[in-house]
């Protein structure tokens, strides 16, 4: 079987086409959403998402600001950055790019961003909303992951799902939107990850492999069975003397030999990526229109 490639770039443009013009119509209304971004310190993968970020919010008529701290900055400053936002009416959104330098505290960070405002779905409140299965903002990467299963037209329901990897920001959040009893959802979810055994043996029995563990080209066409469909949500930075700069982006799954034993697969990039900021700007617009109560 030689996989069809599922195009994340075609799919978050109808998605976007869709948000833009909703967008132009609370503008009609005087609704204009807002989102900042915060950076911290200078990683440089982060300084790409955070520009894209930023991109996307420009195409969709958000209004946006970019806030980017030195690595050297404190704790307390952070907090009182977001102290400002959650206060100002002009932001719906806010978020702050992960990871933060070791010396400030994650955990504090965003439990201090207003739940209302935490456009990532990482602030406690959100993420046992997401539990119950109450609405919530839910995060971007995992809700990306479940849009391309459906608009792939690959529902999970009744499927045997398993995700390699456990991080919060996509392993256990997909495997908890994909549990739950819920139209786009339904599956029987295994997480595996670094300390598991036989894992291969465990892919190997999977309906739909969700690759989340940051490691290059770690699935293999023997880890996966005939027919599967692969989401592949990692990005790593390989050197490649042939390519342009001397490397290339690859993700966690063996792309050319994975391929030809699957019935879909995601490219990186192309994939979940372009997915990811597209789920934000959805819930950046969905928070614009709570916080004015617009209901179109
Ligand atoms: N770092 C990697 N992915 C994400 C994300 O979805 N949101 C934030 N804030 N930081 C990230």
């Amino acid at each position: 079987m030689v996989a069809t490639i599922i195009n994340g770039n075609e799919v978050a443009k109808s998605i976007r086409v869709e948000i833009k013009a909703e967008v132009a119509r609370m503008k009609q209304d005087g609704v204009v959403p807002g989102l900042v971004v915060i950076i911290v310190g200078e990683d440089a993968a982060s300084q790409v998402y955070v520009r894209k970020k930023g991109e996307a919010c420009v195409e969709m008529g958000i209004h946006s600001e970019t806030i980017r701290l030195p690595a050297s900055a404190t704790e307390a400053e952070l907090l009182s950055l977001i102290d400002k936002y959650n206060k100002d009416p002009m932001y719906d959104g806010i978020l702050v790019q992960l990871p933060l330098p070791k010396h400030i505290s994650e955990e504090k960070v965003l439990l201090r961003i207003d739940p209302g405002k935490d456009v990532d779905g990482f602030h406690p409140i959100n993420v046992g909303k997401m539990v119950v299965g109450s609405e919530a903002y839910l995060p971007c990467t995992p809700h990306g992951v479940q849009e391309l299963l459906l608009r792939s037209g690959n529902d999970p329901a009744g499927k045997h799902v398993v995700v390699l990897g456990r991080s919060n920001i996509v392993g256990k959040p997909v495997a908890c939107i994909l549990i739950q009893k819920a139209k786009g959802a339904d599956a029987t979810v295994t997480i595996c990850h670094s300390r598991t055994k036989n894992l291969a043996e465990i892919t190997r029995q999977a309906d739909i492999l969700i690759a989340a563990i940051g490691s290059p080209q770690f699935v293999k066409a023997d880890m996966v069975r005939d027919g599967v469909v692969v989401i592949d949500v990692g990005v790593n930075r390989i050197s490649d003397p042939a390519a342009k700069g001397g490397c290339r982006l690859v993700g966690d799954v063996d792309f050319d030999a994975v391929k030809e034993k699957a019935k879909a697969i995601t490219p990186v990039p192309g994939g979940v990526g372009p997915m990811t900021i597209t789920m934000l700007m959805k819930n950046t617009v969905q928070a614009a229109k709570i916080h004015h109560s617009w209901k179109g």
